[in-house]
This record gives C-alpha cells, sequence and structure tokens, in this order.
C-alpha cells in the first residue's frame, strides 16, 4: 500500500450517566455515543519513523499526540520496522468533547494496519484502542454504540436512524478531568444509579425516547458556564426535540426533525451567539472510512 486516506468522525453521546467513581481514578459510565457528521482528515505514507504534521497550530506533532501514540503502540506491538509520515486536516474543534483526538486515534490504528499490511482484527485493535483513552474504542465501530465500564466497552445498538443536528461550539474548551470531578461529588449514590442499562436494546421509537438523553456532567458545566444552558433552551424553544451538552463538553448539540427546523433554529440563534460556532451536522450510521491508494 502506498498510501492510506482516513477520515474520522466526531461523536455526540446521546445519554451519559455517571454511575461510581472506580479505584483507579476513572469513572464508571452507561452512555451511548453516536457518530456525526464532521470529519477530520488523516494521510498516511511510508516513512522510516513516525512523523506527524497537522494544519492546526494548537495540535502537537511530537509524542504527545494521541495519533503519534496509536501509530507507535501498533507499531510496537506487531513489531515491525517502519514508520509513516501522518498528516492531518483538522475539522472537528478540540476540547469540545466530541472526541476528534480519540477517533483520529482509532482512525489511525485502523488505518496504519492497512499501511503496513498487517494481520490486525478489531480483537487486536480494540486492548490497544483502550490503552490509547476511555474514547477510542467506539470510533473503531462508530455507528450507535453503548460505552460501558470507562465507555470502553463496547455494544452495538440499534442504529438511531440520520436526524439533522445543530452544534453549538462554543469560544472556551472544557476541561474534562476537571468536569468528571466537580459532577461526581454531586452524585450521592445509590440514587442516581438508576437502572439504566434497562432501557437499551429497543428501536429508538419516539416519543418515549426523549426518556434517554441526558448527561450527567451536564449540570456541574452549566453552574460555571451559564451561557451553554442558555444555548441548549434556545435549541428547545427552536424546535429541537432533544438538546444535551456532549460528552464532558464544552459542545451542546440540538437534534431535530427535519433540515428546515434545524436550519430556522441556526438562523434564529446566529444572532446571540456571535463568538460562538454553530455547525450544522446529522447522525450517521457509519464510521471510520479507510480509503486505500
Ligand atoms: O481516557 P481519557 O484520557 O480520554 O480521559 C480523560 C480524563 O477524563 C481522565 O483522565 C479522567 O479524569 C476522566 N474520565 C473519567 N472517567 C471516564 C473517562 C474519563 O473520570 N470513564
Amino acid at each position: 500500500m502506498s498510501r492510506v486516506v482516513a477520515e474520522a468522525p466526531a461523536k455526540i453521546n446521546l445519554t451519559l450517566r455517571v454511575l461510581d467513581r472506580r479505584p483507579d481514578g476513572y469513572h464508571e459510565l452507561d452512555t451511548v455515543f453516536q457518530a456525526i457528521d464532521l470529519w477530520d482528515r488523516l494521510e498516511f505514507d511510508h516513512d522510516r519513523e513516525i512523523r506527524l504534521e497537522s494544519d492546526h497550530a494548537d495540535l502537537p506533532d511530537d509524542g504527545t499526540n494521541l495519533v503519534y501514540r496509536a501509530a507507535d503502540l501498533l507499531r510496537a506491538e506487531s513489531g515491525i520496522d517502519g514508520g509513516t509520515k501522518i498528516r492531518i486536516v483538522k475539522k472537528i474543534p478540540l476540547g469540545g468533547g466530541l472526541a476528534g483526538g480519540s477517533s483520529d486515534a482509532a482512525a489511525t490504528l485502523l488505518a496504519c494496519a492497512r499501511l503496513w499490511d498487517l494481520d490486525a482484527d478489531l480483537e487486536m485493535l480494540e486492548p490497544l484502542a483502550r490503552r490509547l483513552g476511555a474514547d477510542v474504542p467506539f470510533f473503531l465501530y462508530g455507528r450507535t454504540a453503548r460505552g460501558t465500564a470507562r465507555g470502553d466497552r463496547i455494544e452495538r445498538l440499534q442504529p438511531f436512524g440520520e436526524k439533522p443536528l445543530l452544534l453549538g461550539v462554543p469560544p472556551f474548551e472544557s476541561a474534562t478531568a476537571e468536569v468528571f470531578e466537580r459532577a461526581s461529588r454531586r452524585l450521592t449514590l445509590p440514587a442516581n444509579s438508576v437502572n439504566f442499562p434497562a432501557l437499551f436494546g429497543h428501536k429508538w421509537k419516539q416519543p418515549n425516547d426523549l426518556a434517554f438523553f441526558g448527561n450527567d456532567l451536564q449540570e456541574s458545566v452549566f453552574e460555571t458556564r451559564p451561557e451553554l444552558r442558555t444555548f441548549r433552551e434556545g435549541l428547545l424553544v427552536a424546535g429541537a426535540t432533544a438538546a444535551l451538552m456532549s460528552g464532558s463538553g464544552s459542545t451542546v448539540f440540538g437534534i431535530f426533525e427535519d433540515v428546515a427546523s434545524r436550519d430556522a433554529a441556526l438562523a434564529n440563534l446566529t444572532g446571540d451567539f456571535e463568538t460562538w460556532s454553530l455547525v450544522p451536522s446529522r447522525t450517521l450510521d457509519e464510521g471510520v472510512r479507510i480509503h486505500v491508494g
């Protein structure tokens, strides 16, 4: 293979329940990940070393980048000699709860396995993905999937379907570890540990679906960033069937029944949120795309 190109989608969390704090410092989650139509692009060429460049000034191009670590981990585990030159074209906002870095890392595992002609199936790649970060295994699957444990035990769900979305990305990032810390102090178990698993496995029928949407990290972020709450309320007033913060924030998204109502919401909210980036998107029954050249 002379070149492999990967397209790596962003995700939102349709639900995110924080069930408990774990001895390893992480939190026990029950979440529904959903891939969305917003993509980073990564190009992989053969090289003797692993080298990285990107079009985004804030993205590290050294061993601290999750993409670099993904390629390095796969190289070490498979014992191959070569490397790859990776070029990242970044479209997914950083620090927005859309997991662009995790998606790029999963895409790197899939793409390097092809570039280096490895006999690597999901069974081999999933433990590597888990070592890279809690959100990475989901992106080996994409589509609609449930994440338990640290969010890294993945189970496929019925497709949610293609629904129009409006993403509101504020001009500040969210610090994931801090958000989990604050939210978990508010959890008064077992009152919050609803039997959420019992709600899964359904076929996403309306109108009961609304009961599924929720994010246990949301309130504590809204307390420090009230404009996120205002944006969420704006989405609901503008006709969103559900609106939530994604992951640990800072992005807030609305789900709409049709493109016309989504576009009307976009027009309504633009004036009041001038410093935000308002991004039309949609939920997708797809995952990482790999093109071999
Ligand atoms: O795994 P990842 O590096 O993406 O996680 C970032 C941080 O988010 C962790 O260091 C941890 O503080 C927090 N986290 C958590 N519980 C999870 C996932 C993430 O507490 N299930």
